[in-house]
Formats: structure tokens, C-alpha cells, sequence
């Protein structure tokens, strides 16, 4: 989505209601964007892919982010607010207000990076990529549906988190494996369409979106999959696909 100055600090908009009196007259009236009501409230606000927005957008956050935390709303003149008639609204943060923001580094495809003078306002954190297998299988363990098990669930996991890390880690070893990353989001990829393609197994009588055909009850359920083959399809989906 095309994100512009507007969305973060606000604009004028239609005024739908009339009642009171003095907004009888007008057509619009001044609406605080996420970024002034954040400063207002000395509240948090989370950028989440801030290098990807436009560069008029980030260089509205330079002043936002110095000592002083303030925002001159040059848009707001005019707006109809007759305490504020032909005059800048100059902003000040509240207690409180903290900006945060998410990015990817700007190696990778499609990705640029912030300007020296934006970046040195932030204090940066590197996360790395988890590749801790315990994490890993845990994340699996959780997000997989408590009633689908590979196999005997004596250790109370259902198996997937092992099954699929042992899979990663050979691939990973691989030639081509060696060429790829793989994230959290292709684990959890994986884990949603054994969730789906065993659900329909787990309640046969439960219709679903993957059944087609109204008559199921009396015909074998053709979308219905084993755990094992919902695994080995996923990882087609995830790692072929
Ligand atoms: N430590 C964790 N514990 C549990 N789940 C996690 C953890 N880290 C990531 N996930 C899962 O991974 C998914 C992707 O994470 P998230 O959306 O935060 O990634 P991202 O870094 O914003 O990725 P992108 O760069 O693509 O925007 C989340 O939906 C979440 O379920
Ligand atoms: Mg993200």
C-alpha cells in the first residue's frame, strides 16, 4: 500500500455529522493521524516497514525524532479550529511517546536503506534469523493443532517439530539447500496446510472449505489426507512450489 504523509499525520476529511452548531458550517474538519494521536497520548508507535515507505513520509519523522520531539503540522492551516485560525500547529510529544520500527536490511531484494540522517536518529537492533532447533520445534509445536500427531505422542509433542527440523537440517546440507533460506514463515507455512488438510480427517462429518461436493457424507472424502502425507505435501508446497 502507497503510504503518504497524510496517513501518519493526518488531514482534513468531510465532516459526516452536524449536530453541534459549530461544525454546521463546515465541510471538513481537521482528523489527527495515528502519528499526532500517538504524540498527544505519549503513546507507542510502531513503523512497521519503515524503509519501504516514501521519502517525504520519513523526512516528516526527522524533527519528530530529535531532543525536542516536536512536529510543526504546517498541513493543519486553515483547518477550521478557531484557536488555530491562520496559524502552524507546533506539536510537542507527551510524556511517553516512543517511536519504534521494523525493517528489513536494505541488501535484501527490492529493499533500500534509510537515510544516514534517519538511521542515526534510531538506536538499531539487530535480530538475526533463529536457527535454534529447539526454538524452532517449539514454534512448530505450538502452532500445530493439538489433535494431529505423526506418532506415538509419549515425549507430548505430536512429532512434527522433530520430523520437520530433521527434514530442514538435511535439506539445509543439501547443494541447493546450502542456496536457500528458510524462515519461520515457510515453518509455519508448512504447519498451516497440515492443520487444514488433517482437519477435514480429524472430523469427517464437520463440512469444509475444502469440500467441494455437498453429498460428502455419502461418498469417501477425497480431500481428506493422513498426517504423513499432509508432511510430505507440505514440504512439496513449501520447498518445490
Ligand atoms: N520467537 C517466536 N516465537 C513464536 N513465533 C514466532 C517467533 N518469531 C516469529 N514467529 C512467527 O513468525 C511469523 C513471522 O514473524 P513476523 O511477522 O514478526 O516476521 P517479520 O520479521 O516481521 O518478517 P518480515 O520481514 O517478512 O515482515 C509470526 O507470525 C510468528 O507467528
Ligand atoms: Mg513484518
Amino acid at each position: 500500500m502507497h503510504t503518504e504523509s497524510a496517513d501518519f499525520l493526518g488531514g482534513l476529511r468531510p465532516v459526516r455529522s452536524h449536530e453541534d452548531q459549530e461544525s454546521d458550517q463546515k465541510l471538513f474538519e481537521w482528523k489527527d493521524g495515528p502519528l499526532v494521536q500517538a504524540m498527544r497520548d505519549g503513546a507507542m508507535f510502531l513503523i512497521d516497514e519503515i524503509s519501504l515507505a516514501d521519502d517525504s513520509v520519513l523526512e516528516r519523522l526527522n524533527s519528530v525524532l530529535e531532543s525536542d520531539r516536536m512536529l510543526l503540522l504546517a498541513e493543519r492551516v486553515g483547518g477550521g479550529d478557531g484557536d488555530l485560525e491562520g496559524e502552524v500547529e507546533k506539536l510537542e510529544a507527551a510524556d511517553g511517546f516512543q517511536v519504534f520500527a521494523t525493517m528489513n536490511p536494505g541488501g535484501d531484494f527490492g529493499k533500500k536503506e534509510l537515510s544516514p540522517a534517519l538511521r542515526n536518529r534510531f538506536t538499531e537492533i539487530w535480530c538475526p534469523q533463529s536457527r535454534d532447533r529447539a526454538d524452532l520445534e517449539s514454534i512448530i509445536e505450538k502452532n500445530i493443532r493439538s489433535d494431529i500427531h505423526l506418532r506415538n505422542t509419549q515425549d507430548g509433542t505430536s512429532g512434527f517439530g522433530a520430523a520437520i527440523m530433521d527434514f530442514i537440517e538435511w535439506f539445509t546440507s543439501t547443494n541447493v539447500g546450502k542456496r536457500t533460506t528458510v524462515s519461520i514463515r515457510d515453518l509455519l507455512c508448512w504447519v498451516r496446510f497440515i492443520n487444514i488438510c488433517c482437519e477435514v480427517m480429524a472430523s469427517p462429518n464437520t463440512p469444509s472449505a475444502m469440500e467441494v461436493d455437498d453429498d460428502s457424507s455419502t461418498k469417501p472424502n477425497q480431500t481428506k489426507l493422513s498426517p504423513e502425507v499432509a508432511f510430505v505435501h507440505g514440504a512439496c508446497l513449501v520447498f518445490i512450489d
